[in-house]
C-alpha cells in the first residue's frame, strides 16, 4: 500500500534558458514540488550544463527547494559546495570513484537532503549499504547527460527492487529521464514516488496540468 504523495521535480534543463527567471515563477505557479537542477561537468556526462553561480542565483529568487542532481565525477570536493550555494538536496551518483559515505557524512552535517542517483546499467544493490543515511534515491531511465531521451523501461524492475528495499525508510524514490504521462504512470506503478521530468512539463501547453497529471500516476 502507497503511503507517500507522489510529488514532481521539473528539470529547468529543458526550460526557455534565456528567460530562466520567468521559467522558475512559472514553475512555481504551476505547483511544482521541488526545482530540479541538472549539474554536468563534461566528464562524468558527454555534456556541460549548470553550475555553482546558477544554484546560487536560484537559491536567492525562488522558495522552491532546490534538488541539485550532480552528473560530475568529483563529488567529494563539491558537494558541500552546491549545499552551500542553497541546494536544499543534493543527489550525487553512486558510480563515482570516491567514498560515498564520506560525502554523505559531509552533506549531511551541513544538513543537507542527500541521495544517490543509479544509472540505468547499474544494479538497486549498488545503493543498498547506504540506505539508512540517504532522503533520497534517483533511478535515471536515459543515460544522464542530456534531457529529451526515450525512457528505458528496462530499469523499472529495479525500481521495484528499490522500494521493496527501502521498506517503511523515509526515503523518496526518484525517476528521472524520459518521464511524461505514461511513463510517470509506471515509474509510479513499481513504485517511485518522485517524478524527474523537463522536457514533458516545460513543452506542456498547461504545465499545473501535466504535472497533477503526472501526480495522479496512480497504479
Ligand atoms: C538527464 C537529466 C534529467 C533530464 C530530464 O541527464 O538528469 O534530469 O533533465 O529531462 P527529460 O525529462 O527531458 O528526459
Ligand atoms: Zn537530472
Amino acid at each position: 500500500m502507497r503511503t507517500q504523495a507522489i510529488r514532481v521535480a521539473p528539470s529547468l534543463l529543458a526550460c526557455d534558458l534565456l528567460n530562466l527567471a520567468s521559467e522558475v515563477q512559472k514553475m512555481e505557479a504551476a505547483r511544482a514540488d521541488l526545482l530540479h537542477v541538472d549539474v554536468m561537468d563534461g566528464h562524468f556526462v558527454a555534456n556541460l550544463s549548470f553550475g555553482l553561480p546558477l544554484v546560487a542565483a536560484l537559491s536567492q529568487m525562488t522558495a522552491l527547494p532546490l534538488d541539485v542532481h550532480l552528473m560530475i565525477a568529483n563529488p567529494q570536493t563539491m558537494a558541500v559546495r552546491y549545499r552551500d550555494a542553497g541546494a536544499a538536496r543534493v543527489t550525487f551518483h553512486c558510480e563515482v570513484q570516491a567514498d560515498v559515505r564520506t560525502i554523505i557524512a559531509a552533506l549531511k552535517a551541513r544538513g543537507s537532503m542527500v541521495g544517490l542517483a543509479l544509472n540505468p546499467p547499474t544494479p538497486a544493490e549498488a545503493v543498498f549499504p547506504y540506505l539508512d543515511e540517504l532522503d533520497m534515491i534517483t533511478v535515471m531511465a536515459v543515460t544522464p547527460g542530456f534531457g529529451g531521451q526515450a525512457f528505458m523501461p528496462s530499469v523499472l524492475p529495479k525500481v521495484s527492487a528499490l522500494r521493496a528495499r527501502i521498506g517503511s525508510r523515509a526515503i523518496d524514490l526518484g525517476v528521472d529521464g524520459g518521464i511524461d504521462a505514461n511513463t510517470g504512470r509506471q515509474a509510479v506503478a513499481a513504485g517511485a514516488n518522485l517524478l524527474i521530468a523537463g522536457t514533458y512539463v516545460c513543452a506542456a501547453p498547461d504545465r499545473a496540468a501535466a504535472m497533477d497529471q503526472l501526480r495522479r500516476g496512480t497504479c
